[in-house]
Order: structure tokens, then sequence, then C-alpha cells
């Protein structure tokens, strides 16, 4: 055992220190998370100091108070950055941790995956991704965590609220080790405003997807997803036998999930325009090499276009500047765009995540400090603009859909034409309307994911292996309905390695269904108990899946009985998994598109080579998958239908109320 691991176990049991530690300088070149905004009332200030101060010894209280109430001022939060470890942030391999239980282990892998400096954007501020997606409150939390998941048996489980660990209580070896709560407020009280408020009083967080539920694994989650979208929009416009080769792709965005856009156009095998209005962000995703080229100019961008397009070159091109730009002059140019979407942060119009046309990006930011009102009449107005070019574009024929980042639904607000005719819908579909929904999720297909607690590439290699060999087996007898999914999932798992996506933990994504995740997960099982993988396997998913989101404009926006705005199906899927053998279960208010907008839910479990993991994987992936079929099959979805019932016939102890559809004739007239 190293020095470094004995530090380490040492400072993980030690919890809160003994001594005070010392108060260290901002690590230089970290990314910062922006000021919050100051919403506090001087008495509702004093409570956040008091709330932050009772996770340490009075003692300390007199130095903590003012250092508290500086951070407060400063940061809007109170992240306690004197309390930051100094070990290194990684995940270990499991056998590194001190633990009483080697489930709580994989946990304390988990959680410190998603804060490692390489993985997370805002590591000292414990926010793994999405601005806000916050793992933890603050680093007294992180410590405490650490601290119960270290000395907990398998009788215990640890309850976790918004980032606070409320403590453990006996359970039994069956139970989850850990339940996780993120943003559970009061229907009430879930307004953007409302989680400012809470989360500076330090009550709650918001958790984000998979940064609160300890299931980050970096960017490979979302290169296959947004794959799998690029390649399916393609399939919806190309005639049959027709390839992406030589053909357009447009959006925006080059961040922290648009970023993967230019990789995804690769892997489909098209010619991707991205364009990003923060020159940092195009050039840092051109140097990591996301994305192939840099153009700085609308002249350039037509010619080099005009050139891959004759040579019918795959390749992705960053644009920097203002998507509305390039939409407006392909179409004075006449340069035909087969497939649009937008990835730029609408979810979020007010504060940034949309640039509007006509300004640098530097001089839009000098807008919105010194003037949000005026900045946001620029915003409106450029989506106006935009939504109006794309118009012109789609007239010609080009496919364009929504990409979850709510542009239609901030256009429309912003008075530009997308709505449909009756008023009601949008003009365009959602990716998750047209494609995820359709396509994957009503089949039962998702995120599934793994990581090696090995932390060794070896077993990764491995687990790719044995996870190919088990798609090919269900692929031969797979009904035509799902070859597609099985073709283009085994296609991804054979190249996963080539395109080298792992960044921190072992892990990696597939799209699977109930069959394929449950048949994969019991492979892996057995793999560890016959040593062919030196540790234990962690199964998660995205809770961007087929069961675990209800989000109205996203994973649940296909769902058209009107049920779309109920969260029935996230919070049964959660209690659900909880009581079949989930490892650690969570439960978020506002993932993806944010707070008060969506219920989502998660879990892990580890497959440690033991009869009881084979059990519980098979009980509980089975419902974490076919909770949402059943749930679409009900809401008459054709594809939901035909998989609810194939499942039925494999499995007779499942009988899910179906549907009767009513011919439309019956109801014209009647009302
Ligand atoms: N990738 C996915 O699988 C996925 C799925 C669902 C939803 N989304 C949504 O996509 C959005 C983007 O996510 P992100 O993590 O990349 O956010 P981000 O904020 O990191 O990136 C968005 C980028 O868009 C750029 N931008 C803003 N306005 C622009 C404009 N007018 N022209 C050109 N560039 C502009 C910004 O500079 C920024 O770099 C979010 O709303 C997210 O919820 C993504």
């Amino acid at each position: 055992m190293t020095t470094t691991n004995i530090d380490f176990k040492t400072q993980i049991l030690e919890g809160i220190p003994n001594e005070l530690p010392e108060l260290k300088p901002y690590p230089t070149g970290a990314n910062r998370v922006p000021k919050r905004k100051d919403i506090l009332t001087t008495e509702e200030k004093k409570l956040a100091i008091r709330n932050a101060l009772r996770y340490f010894p009075k003692k300390w209280h007199a130095t903590l108070a003012p250092e508290f109430a500086h951070e407060l001022r400063e940061y809007g939060r109170i992240y306690m950055y004197r309390f930051q470890p100094n070990y290194e942030m990684y995940a270990r391999p499991i056998g590194e941790y001190p633990a009483k239980s080697r489930h709580a282990a994989a946990i304390m892998l988990m959680i410190q995956n998603n804060l490692n400096p390489a993985v997370a954007q805002h590591p000292n501020e414990l926010i793994t991704y999405g601005g806000n997606g916050s793992v933890f409150q603050n680093w007294a939390q992180y410590r405490l965590t650490m601290q119960y998941l270290a000395t907990m048996t398998d009788e215990q489980t640890l309850h976790m609220y918004s980032g606070h660990p409320l403590g453990l209580f006996p359970s039994s070896k069956d139970a989850p080790r850990v339940v996780v709560t993120n943003g559970m407020m009061i229907p009430n009280y879930s307004k953007p405003d409302d989680w400012e408020r809470y989360n500076a009083l330090g009550v709650t967080q918001y958790g984000q997807m998979t940064a609160g539920s300890y299931m980050y694994i970096g960017p490979q989650g979302i290169v296959h997803g947004t794959a799998i979208t690029v390649m399916n929009a393609f399939r919806k416009k190309l005639e049959k036998g027709d390839t992406p080769q030589g053909k357009i792709f447009l959006t925006a965005g080059l961040g922290g999930m648009s970023g993967a856009q230019p990789k995804a156009g690769n892997i489909a095998g098209c010619i991707t325009v991205a364009a990003e209005v923060n020159p940092k962000a195009a050039r840092k995703r051109h140097e990591q090499g996301w994305v192939d080229e840099l153009v700085e100019n609308t002249d350039d961008l037509v010619a080099r276009v005009r050139e891959t397009q004759a040579l019918k070159e795959v390749v992705s091109i960053a644009y920097i500047g203002n998507v509305v730009d390039v939409w407006e002059c392909f179409d004075k140019e006449g340069i035909y765009v087969d497939i649009g979407s937008d990835q730029t942060s609408l979810h979020n119009p007010w504060s940034g995540g949309y640039y509007p046309v006509g300004m640098s990006y530097e001089a839009a930011n000098e807008l919105l400090s010194t003037n949000p009102d005026k900045f946001k009449k620029q915003v409106k107005a450029s989506l106006q603009r935009h939504a109006a070019a794309v118009n012109r574009h789609t007239a010609q024929g080009t496919y364009f859909f929504d990409y979850g980042n709510a542009f239609l639904l901030e256009s429309s607000r912003a008075g530009a034409d997308v709505m449909a005719e009756n008023g009601i819908d949008f003009r365009y579909p959602s990716y998750v309307q047209d494609i995820l929904g359709p396509m994957c999720f009503d089949y039962g297909f998702g995120p599934f994911r793994w990581v090696c607690a090995s932390g060794k590439s070896e077993d990764l290699d491995k687990t790719d292996a044995i996870a190919l060999g088990v798609m090919q087996t269900i692929q031969a007898t797979a009904p035509p309905e799902i070859q597609q999914q099985m073709a283009d999932n085994i296609k991804w798992i054979k190249e996963a390695k080539a395109n080298k996506l792992v960044v921190g933990s072992q892990a990696r994504i597939l799209y699977a269904d109930a069959e394929g995740r449950m048949k994969i997960a019991e492979a892996f099982n057995i793999a560890v108990a016959n040593r062919l993988l030196s540790a234990p396997v962690i199964l998660g998913r995205d809770h961007h899946d087929v069961s675990g989101t209800d989000s109205p404009y996203r994973e649940t926006s296909n769902i058209y009985d009107g049920s779309k705005f109920t969260a029935d199906m996230a919070i049964h899927n959660v209690i659900g998994d909880s009581f079949r053998g989930a490892t650690w279960v969570s439960i978020h208010n506002g993932g993806g598109v944010g707070w008060g907008e969506v219920m989502n839910g998660g879990f892990g479990l580890v497959l440690d080579g033991t009869p009881d993991a084979a059990k519980r994987l098979k009980a509980m992936l089975f419902y974490d998958v076919n909770n949402g079929i059943a749930r679409r099959s009900w809401a008459r979805n054709e594809e939901a239908l035909f998989a609810i019932r194939r499942e039925m016939e494999r499995s007779p102890e499942l009988r899910v109320t179906l549907p009767e559809i009513v011919e439309d004739g019956v109801i014209e007239g009647v009302v």
C-alpha cells in the first residue's frame, strides 16, 4: 500500500476532519461556476450561514461564519472550499476504497468519477455538467457521505436529501444501499427562482440527471445518443439505399453536450456544420479532436462546404459565429441543408444560453450584464429571424427537428412562426417525437451503460466482446421491427474502442432493450464469477431513457394521450427498481430541461458475480424497461404495443392493461 493510499483512506474515514484544514487558494485555470443570483434577504442569508455551520463543531463557527458569508456574497452559494480534500479526485479501482460493503465502495468510485476534474465541468463547486448539475451542494456533504459509505454495512441504507446525507438507517441486504432524491419540492415551489433561493439556503440542489445520481460517464453517453439520432434522422429523410455521404447536417452549439454533434455526424457519415458563437468553445472542441475544421467567416464556409460536397467527404466543420448567419447565408447561396437542428442552451434563454445574432460574443455578454432587458429583446428578435430562416429551408425540403433544448418552445414564446396549423402543436417534431421515441424508447431501447470497477481497460475490452456476442446472438432471431437498432448498436460496440471515448472511469454505453440489457448483464455477472473480469461491473443508465423520465417536451414528448404532464412513470420506476434489487436509486426534479419541467430517475446495480446479483439483475432490469413500455403502450403508441405484447408472450407473469383503439368516426360529432 502506498502512502497516498493510506492518506486517502484516512481522509475518507475521517469525514469532517478533526483539525480545521488550511484555506487554500482557488486552483489556477479552473473553470469556476458563474456567480449565482443574489436572491436571499438579509435574514435568509443569516439562515443560509446558520445552515452551513451545522456541519461543523462550535469551536470553528466564529472562523467559518465570515468565510461562508464571503462565499455567499461573492459566488451566491456556500461551497465550503476550505474542506475540499487534498487527495486527487478520480475513480480508483474498487479495492482502494476503505469499505465494509463492496457495494458501497462501488458507489464511492462512481461519486469520485463524477467529481474528477477531467470529467466534471466545475469540479471545485461539485458540479458535473449542465452548468448546475450538482453531486453535492458543498464539501462537507461530500466528506460525510464518503465517510458513511466507508463505514456502512450491507444491513444499512444511506438516505441522501439533495446532496445532504441524512444518515444511515437500518435496512436489509436486499434493500438499496443508497436512496437519492434531488430537488424534490412541493410542486408550487418549483419555479426557477425557487431553485435559486432554496439552493442558496443550502436545503436543495439541482441534480441534473446523472450528476446527482453518480452515473455520469463523460461525453461518451452523449456521442452515442447523438449518433443514433443523426443516423435515424437521415433514415427518415433519405430514399432507401441512399447514404448520408455528401449530405449536410446543420446545427449549433459546441458546448458540453452539443460538442458531441460533429463526432456523431462523422460516425453517421455526413458533412456536419456546427456554428458556435463562443470562439473558446469552438477552439477547445477542435483541439480535442471533436470537430475536424474551423472556419471563421461565411465566405470561407460556403467555399469549403461546396468543395466538400463535391468530394463527398465525411467531415465536420465548426463555424465560429452565430448560427442564424449560417441559416441565412446558406439560404441566400442556395446551399441545400438535408438535416437541421439546434443545440444552443435555450432551456436557459435569458442568462447566456442563446446568443442573439448581429453582435459578437463579447458584446452580447456585456449587454447581458449591463442591460438584461435589452438582451432579452435581442434574443427574441434573433429567435424570430432564426425560425424564419429555418422555415425557408424546410420549404425546400430540409428535415428539421428540435433537439430537446426548447428551441421551438422559446421561439414560440418569442412570437416566431413555429406553430402548426392547429395552433397547439409545433410545426416541427422534437427528436424524441420523431426519432428516439418511436424508433428506440417505445421498443425498450435506451442508454444502458456499465463501468468496470477494476479500472482496467482490459476488463472494458472483455465486456465489449461479451456484449457484442450477446447482441449478435439476439440479432439472429430478432423480429424485423428491431433489426435496425440491433445493427446500429452492434456496429457501435465493434467500433467503440477505436473511437477512444473513455474519459474517467472505464465505462461503456450501448442502446439495448430489456432482453439485451438482461442478457448482457447476466453474461457480465458470470464473467465476474469466473474471474474472467477482475472486479465487479457496475450497471446503470442515463435517466434519458424508456421509463426513467417524465418530461413533456423531451423524453415523453411522443405521448399523446394527455398524460405527458404527469410523472407517475418516473416515480414508479424508482420505487419499483428499489425493491427489485437496485444497489442505489435516485429521483430528481429538473434534469436536462430545467427545474420544475421534468422528473427523472435512475439506478445503479453492482454485478459482483454472486447468485444474488443474478436474481437482482433479472427482476430489476425487466421492470426498469417494461414499466416505460407499458406506459407508452397505454398511450396507444404502436411500437410500444408491439413490444409489450411480445414481452407478455415470453413472460407469462407480466400482465399489462392494453388500450382499445377507438375509431375516429365514433368521436367525430359527439362533442
Ligand atoms: N446532446 C444531447 O443529447 C441533448 C439531448 C437533449 C437536450 N439537449 C440540449 O441541448 C442544449 C445544449 O446543451 P450543452 O450541454 O451543449 O449546453 P452548452 O451551454 O454547454 O452549449 C451550448 C452552446 O451553444 C452556443 N450558442 C448559444 N447561442 C448560439 C448561437 N446563437 N449561435 C451559435 N452558438 C450559440 C454557446 O456558446 C454554447 O457553447 C441544452 O439545452 C440541452 O438540454 C442535448
